[in-house]
């Protein structure tokens, strides 16, 4: 039984692919940890504020020294923060959008991303993930094929999340794809090749 973290990033609503991709995902997990438990977080319906000069300051005000508008401003980057360490697997819901992530997941990871918390540096200066033990299923989505060809190189959507992810800590990463959407010969058959393809470790 394990504690899944459903992350999802799609601006398409209902008809979402990486939605269909992280439930089929989730669904194995399932068959793999019968009554694992899943809890969505869906930064489209719910998103979050972009970063601002307000959180950036409480980030950096020891706690003891925090106003409460410190307190008010770090209320979202605390909660995102908790799920994460609540979580046994993380699913990642990650759309192709102008070869990058959506928006709502980059403000997702700015509130991810604290010294002290999710990293540190030690007395050496070398940086170190805090997040540990988790496992992290990557959701991509896309019109074209990045997993290999001339396209490759402009996938801003799976490098940057194995690094950032990485960074804290979570870099036991698997990625699955339902890729070539917008592709005549590909894109009737992305999303069974992407489903045959998962598998749970
Ligand atoms: C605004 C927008 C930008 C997109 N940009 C890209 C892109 O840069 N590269 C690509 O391969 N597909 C791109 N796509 C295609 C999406 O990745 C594809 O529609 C995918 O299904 C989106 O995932 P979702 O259904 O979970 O939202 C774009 C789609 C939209 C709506």
């Amino acid at each position: 039984m394990k504690q899944i973290l459903h992350i999802i990033s799609s601006a398409n609503g209902q008809s979402s692919v990486s939605i269909q991709l992280g439930n089929a995902i989730i669904e194995k997990i399932r068959q793999t940890y019968p009554g694992s438990v899943i809890k969505e977080r869906n930064l489209l319906e719910n998103p979050l504020p972009h970063l601002e000069e307000a959180h950036i300051t409480s980030f950096f005000t020891p706690p003891e020294y925090r106003t409460p508008e410190n307190l008010e401003a770090i209320i979202h980057s605390d909660e995102v923060i908790k799920e994460i360490k609540e979580a046994d697997i993380l699913v990642i819901g990650a759309p192709m959008y102008n070869f990058g992530i959506h928006s709502t997941l980059k403000t997702w990871i700015d509130h991810l991303i604290r010294v002290g918390l999710t990293f540190k540096y030690d007395d050496k200066g070398n940086q170190q993930g805090l997040i540990e033990g988790k496992k992290v299923y990557l959701a991509l989505v896309s019109g074209a094929v990045y997993s290999e060809g001339p396209m490759r190189p402009a996938d801003h959507v799976e490098p940057y999340l194995k690094t950032i992810l990485s960074f804290i800590g979570l870099s036991d990463i698997t990625s699955f794809r339902v890729e070539g959407l917008a592709i005549q010969g590909l894109k009737d058959t992305a999303f069974q090749k992407a489903i045959e393809s998962i598998c749970i470790s």
